[in-house]
């Protein structure tokens, strides 16, 4: 048996798969964020620990002997989040997590100090990512800087908690800023430009790696006497991939969460970080990905449907299943500001062609719109990196609509598979790399894709209105930047 952790932003997820890789048991425990002030996100480390042994302890009330066998586990978690350990692990204040947007200003620090900051990274500095946060730690909050031993990820701190060791996989590592991504090692000069040094990194491993065991504590009160092995594991969206079979060049998935995600796997680096594409590790050996990231995708419709008072579901189906052409109304997703491609944490969306027949409809229509051009301003960027894209496979809360599927097909000009019935989150992915860290098998072997159970195409009649629809929404964001 394998089990795989995903440290979510809103739960813990724990799947359990058998050798056969089919799944036994799957159970998550919630977790909530803490916004203390407009544009910060945290969450209390002990929190994700808490939840990991909830979700043990519920997968283990299910499936009391499978738990027992468990030999291999691996973790995938929320990227970038900084972890701050002082001495002897103390959680030194709460972790700050991705959708953080605090320290954008120390973005422009960082590139001020070390000017070659971005070709040596591959990637541009964004207020997600972890050295800036503890750029602006130390800025504002000096004495907790002085007082940091060691910043992990999170699923690096529940690494800790399990294992005892300082470890993190290359994947997740890319998203600090403090990797050199070709070379797979950390960089001494990203690491000098937010004064940070080596020893305060955790070692680093490949994802399909064992990291080290589970401790005879952790094993007793899990109920795991084989001490399985930990294996270096995954980011989430790279863990996903390894979940959906994401690990050749060119294979793709684009995921509809609460932020969206278009990843394609590929053979080397290839950065583009002037359009802020993410170019980093993969969580296999040898394998590098791009990913153009959407900071509100579903959240944009949850937006509106809460500004409505109309659930999401709902207002889709209002839609119908038919797709003649784009919304009369165009809608810029920027809710959160926007990383791929503006790297922008100040902007902020915008409706834009409103006239008195503008309804709840025409509304949703611009945001599932809004929401597709955005990707397709992601598979622009990815692809002027020399990338090719074929096909995506879509994932996600929002690839239950079939209509938003047939939108992006169509606004992306590529067809949209749609797996069968399946888990096909970090969690899974994870859980395939504890077999691989535990077994030594092949990454390609196990990393399979899932069934298909339909593919959707572009709309072909409403192909060029999309197009047209597309080129008067990429000029809005330079048209209202200074304003
Ligand atoms: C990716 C990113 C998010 C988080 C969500 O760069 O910040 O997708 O990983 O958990």
């Amino acid at each position: 048996m394998y089990l795989g952790l995903d440290i979510g932003t809103s739960s813990v997820k724990g799947v359990l798969i058998d050798e056969k890789q089919k799944i036994v048991a799957s159970a998550s425990a919630a977790l909530s964020v803490s916004r203390p002030h407009p544009g910060w996100s945290e969450q209390a480390p002990e929190d994700w620990w808490k939840a990991c042994g909830k979700a043990v302890k519920a997968l283990a009330r299910q499936k009391p002997k499978a738990i027992a066998q468990v030999e291999g586990i691996g973790l995938s978690g929320q990227q970038h989040g900084a972890t701050l350990l002082g001495k002897d692990d103390k959680v030194l204040r709460p972790a700050i997590l991705w959708n953080d947007a605090r320290s954008f200003a120390e973005c422009r620090d960082i590139e001020e100090r070390e000017p070659r900051a971005r070709k040596i990274a591959g990637n541009i500095p964004l207020a997600g990512f972890t050295a800036p946060k503890l750029v602006w730690v130390k800025k504002h909050e000096p004495r907790v800087f002085d007082s940091v031993k060691k910043v992990l990820l999170p699923k690096d701190y529940v690494r800790l908690r399990m294992t005892g060791e300082y470890a993190s996989d290359m994947s997740d590592s890319s998203g600090t800023f403090w990797l050199d991504i070709e070379k797979r090692a950390w960089s001494d000069e990203l690491l000098e430009a937010t004064d940070m040094s080596r020893d305060q990194m955790p070692k680093l491993f490949e994802g399909t790696d064992a990291t080290g065991r589970l401790t005879t504590q952790v094993a007793k009160s899990w109920g795991m006497p084989k001490l399985p092995v930990v294996a270096g594991g995954g980011g989430d969206n790279p863990a996903a991939a390894c979940g959906i079979g994401a690990v050749k060049p060119g294979e793709a998935f684009v995921s509809l969460g609460t932020s969206g995600v278009l990843f394609v796997s590929n053979e080397r680096f290839m950065p583009n970080a002037a359009r802020a594409v993410h170019a980093f590790c993969h969580a296999v050996p040898d394998t590098w990905h791009q990913m153009g990231v959407i900071l509100s995708a579903a959240a944009s419709l949850e937006w509106l449907a809460g500004l409505l008072k109309i659930p999401a579901p709902k207002l889709t189906a209002a839609l119908g299943k038919t797709l003649s052409g784009p919304s009369s109304a165009l809608f810029l997703p920027y809710l959160s500001g926007e990383r791929t491609p503006v790297a922008d944490a100040q902007i902020r969306g915008l409706v834009m062609g409103l006239g008195h027949e503008t309804d709840a409809k025409t509304l949703t229509h611009a945001v599932l719109d809004g929401v597709a051009f955005a990707f397709r301003d992601s598979l622009e960027a990815l692809r002027a990196a020399g990338t090719t894209v074929e096909r995506v496979t879509a994932v996600g809360g929002g690839s239950r609509s079939e209509l938003w599927l047939k939108i992006i097909a169509t606004a992306l000009d590529l067809t949209v598979d749609v797996p069968a019935d399946g888990d096909f989150g970090g969690a899974f992915g994870a859980a395939r790399l504890g077999l691989i860290a535990a077994t030594g098998e092949n990454f390609r072997k196990v990393c399979t894709p899932p069934r298909i159970a339909k593919s959707i195409k572009p709309e072909a009649k409403a192909r060029e209105a999309y197009e047209h629809a597309y080129e008067r929404y990429v000029q809005i964001y330079p048209a209202i930047r200074e304003i």
